[in-house]
């Protein structure tokens, strides 16, 4: 049977890097509160010449490269982002102009953090409608630019970067061959970022604070242990798998200690969980598929291991998604 494998990866960090000392700097925190609460130790923020659709094609051109897939052959360029360019066009129809990727149609994907992980099942279901599509699937984030630099709940945890994979239809056994997503529109006002202020009267909402990230940080930490380790059991269920059966986990990187609470309540070994947390902070869309490209190219995923992808965000927005690499 056809599945969506993934035929190379790519990513791209911005230059600079913003330390807990920075920041310390910068609001009222410490290097001991970041890294005890949340296990960053830094992230890189966007500068000139690092919007995030140029980041999205730095990622994508290496991701392209290793693949052997050149950008006129693409059919389908997908970018997760809530952090986009402009508002329209789209990220992904900037990032099809800077490829030169005349074939493809192009569109974003709003689904917070959950964004790749979306995009790829998404992806994964085109194949299966066409299985010789090949598909650009990115998640990029410049969230610098919304977060709020004086709110210490929320700036000290974010940071900028791209992931990219290219994706086509094999045969091989290789491939993505269940996901389980979900989303909670209730619980809306726990994570979210404001639009700009409306010029329509009408619309304008008392409540409007800033187009800025907020969180409700306790809450959303709880909600996202639970979540994430229910739509994995029940994923592994559904497919007849045990976490035994997973070679390597790569989850969304938000905080240690929710990978540790979700790594103890699943029962899997800390070297079968990537983690790059501590460099790049939580990238939102990105930080799954610059986790995955960091993964392969540290050569921690071989032919036929199972990979488990699962994630939460903004929404809510939940899931998980199993892959034979
Ligand atoms: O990617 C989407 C998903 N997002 C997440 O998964 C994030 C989930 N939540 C979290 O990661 C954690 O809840 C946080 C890291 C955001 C916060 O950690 P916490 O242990 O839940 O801390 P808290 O919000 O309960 O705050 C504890 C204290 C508060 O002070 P008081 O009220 O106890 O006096 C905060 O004001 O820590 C204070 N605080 C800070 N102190 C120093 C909050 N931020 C900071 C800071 N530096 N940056």
């Amino acid at each position: 049977m056809t599945k969506a494998a993934i035929l190379g990866t790519g990513s791209c960090l911005p230059e600079r890097m913003l330390s807990n000392a920075d920041l310390e700097r910068m609001v009222e925190t410490s290097d001991e509160w970041i890294t005890t609460r949340t296990g960053i130790r830094s992230r890189r923020i966007a500068g000139r010449g690092e919007q995030n659709y140029q980041l999205a094609t730095k990622a994508a051109l290496l991701a392209l490269a290793e693949s052997g897939i050149a950008p006129e052959e693409l059919d389908l360029i997908v970018v997760a982002t809530v952090s986009p360019h402009m508002i329209m066009p789209s990220t992904a129809c900037f990032v099809q102009a800077e490829l030169g990727a005349t074939k493809a149609f192009a569109y974003d994907v709003n689904a917070a953090c959950a964004g790749f992980t979306y995009s790829l099942d998404l992806a994964s279901n085109y194949i299966q409608n066409r299985p010789d599509m090949k598909i650009l699937v990115i998640g990029a984030e410049t969230l610098s630019a919304r977060v709020n630099w004086e709110d210490r709940n929320t700036c000290v945890l974010f940071g900028d970067g791209a992931g990219a994979v290219v994706v086509t239809g094999t045969a091989d056994g290789r491939g993505v061959f269940g996901s389980n997503l979900r989303s909670d529109g209730k619980l809306w006002n726990l994570l979210y970022m404001d639009s700009p202020e409306s010029y329509n009267p009408d619309l304008r909402r008392e409540e409007w604070q800033g187009p800025f990230v907020r969180m409700n940080g306790g809450d959303v930490f709880k909600h996202a242990v639970r979540l994430m380790e229910d739509s994995v059991t029940s994923l592994l269920r559904q497919h007849g798998l045990t976490i035994d059966d997973i070679d390597l986990m790569i989850p969304h990187q938000a905080n240690i200690r929710i990978l540790n609470n979700l790594r103890e309540r699943l029962g899997i070994s800390e070297e079968r969980v990537f983690v790059n947390l501590s460099q790049y902070g939580n990238t939102s869309a990105a930080s799954i598929p610059i986790a995955l490209d960091e993964a392969y190219r540290q050569g921690r995923m071989a032919r036929g291991d199972i990979v488990l992808l699962c994630t939460f965000g903004g929404g809510l927005t939940w899931g998980a998604l199993l892959m034979r690499w």
